[in-house]
Parts: C-alpha cells; sequence; structure tokens
C-alpha cells in the first residue's frame, strides 16, 4: 500500500454554523473553549468511521443476536499541546474507552519549524489506531513532526482532526508521505483559503492556543 492521505472536509450547516462563531473575533474564550468541544464531537463521529470493531454475541430482553462493538486494542488519541487538549473532551465524549498520550510541539515563529518539548505516549504504537488532535493545519510542519514521532513508535493507522486546513498545509503533508506505507486520513472542519506570511490560515480564527487559554 502507498500512502494517499484522504481528506474528509465537513459539509454540515451546524458545523458552518459554529466555525463561524469560533472565527468572530468578538467570540469569547469561554464560548471558544465551549465551540472547540462541541465541534468535535461532531468531526469524531466522521473520523472514527473505519474505527475498528468486532462482532459479539449478546442477548437482548427478547432473543439472542450477534452485535459490533469496538475492539481491543483501543484507539489512541493524541492531542498536540498546547491547542489540542481544547479539542480532546470533544473527542472522548465519543471514545470513552480510548487511551490518551500527549505530544508537545512548537512552531518557531521565525522559521515556521515544529519541534517536540514533551511527550506521554505509549512505547509501542504497533497496529493501534491513532488520532492526533491539532486545531490548526496551517504550514504542516507540526503534523509532518508528529506523524513522524507516531511513525517512528509504529503507528501505521493515522487520522488527523482539526478545526481549519489550509490547502499549503495539505499538500505538505501529503508530499510528506507520499511513498510511505501507511494509512493516513485528515477530518477537518472547513478547508480555508490560504495561508498569510506569518503562516497563519486566511480566514482562519487567529492563534488558537490564544483563543482557547489567552496570550502567555
Ligand atoms: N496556528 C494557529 O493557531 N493559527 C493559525 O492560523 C495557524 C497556526
Amino acid at each position: 500500500m502507498v500512502c494517499v492521505m484522504k481528506v474528509h472536509v465537513a459539509n454540515h450547516p451546524l458545523i458552518s454554523h459554529k466555525l463561524t462563531v469560533l472565527r468572530d473575533q468578538e467570540t469569547d474564550s469561554p464560548t471558544f473553549r465551549h465551540l472547540v468541544e462541541e465541534l468535535v464531537t461532531l468531526l469524531a463521529y466522521e473520523a472514527t468511521r473505519d474505527v475498528r470493531t468486532q462482532e459479539v454475541e449478546i442477548t437482548t430482553p427478547v432473543t439472542k443476536t450477534t452485535g459490533i462493538k469496538m475492539a481491543s486494542p483501543a484507539p489512541v488519541v493524541v492531542p498536540i499541546l498546547r491547542a489540542g487538549l481544547g479539542m480532546l473532551e470533544g473527542m472522548v465524549k465519543l471514545l470513552p474507552t480510548a487511551q490518551v498520550g500527549f505530544l508537545g510541539m512548537v512552531r518557531d515563529e521565525k522559521t515556521l519549524q515544529a519541534s517536540t518539548y514533551a511527550n506521554r505516549l505509549p512505547e509501542d504504537l504497533t497496529g493501534r489506531q491513532v488520532f492526533v488532535l491539532d486545531p490548526m493545519l496551517a504550514t504542516g510542519g507540526t503534523l509532518v513532526a508528529a506523524f513522524n514521532y507516531l511513525i517512528e513508535r509504529g503507528a501505521s493507522d493515522i487520522t488527523a482532526v482539526c478545526i481549519l486546513a489550509a490547502p499549503e498545509g495539505i499538500k505538505i503533508v501529503e508530499d510528506a508521505f507520499k511513498d510511505a506505507k501507511i494509512d493516513i486520513k485528515l477530518v477537518t472542519g472547513a478547508l480555508d483559503e490560504k495561508l498569510n506570511e506569518h503562516g497563519y490560515i486566511v480566514p482562519g480564527l487567529g492563534d488558537a492556543g490564544d483563543r482557547l487559554y489567552g496570550v502567555v
């Protein structure tokens, strides 16, 4: 299998409505955090479409039947600190049995290069489905670095969940993994127009971390 990233752009009036409120610079942090959580739950529904399942035998009050449950081991959800943390609750609402790992990545605002400053992840991700949470796919640097980190630990089935993505970032991620034998997917709330000269998504919503948690 040669990797071609599957990109799913959400197309739903509730998602568009919530995104419009998020983008508005007048929206305060508590409202922003609440909306991100709701949006991620809606995006998680699509992102988990291929989650692994297994058949189970159960007995209803009426009869025996065969049902479907999520397979073991459970997926791993990896929010990218800081802004990805704002997406975690929305994701685990749909995947309460998921294991949660953390990856701290920071982007140098001059070079736009991403580097890892912290991690807490299972050593071996072989055979695990991994969901990476990062609200803004902008230059693609953070996602490429995060995917490489996860692939080094054995991951071969990775889905990124983003609130917004820029075409430039999607291309960088696609190019970086075009020959990799892994299954990667992107689910995003919207595909925006472009990046500006500072690497911000246009029209975007500004700095997602600052809007979630304030400027530090
Ligand atoms: N990170 C953000 O928080 N916002 C952008 O527009 C780009 C990267």
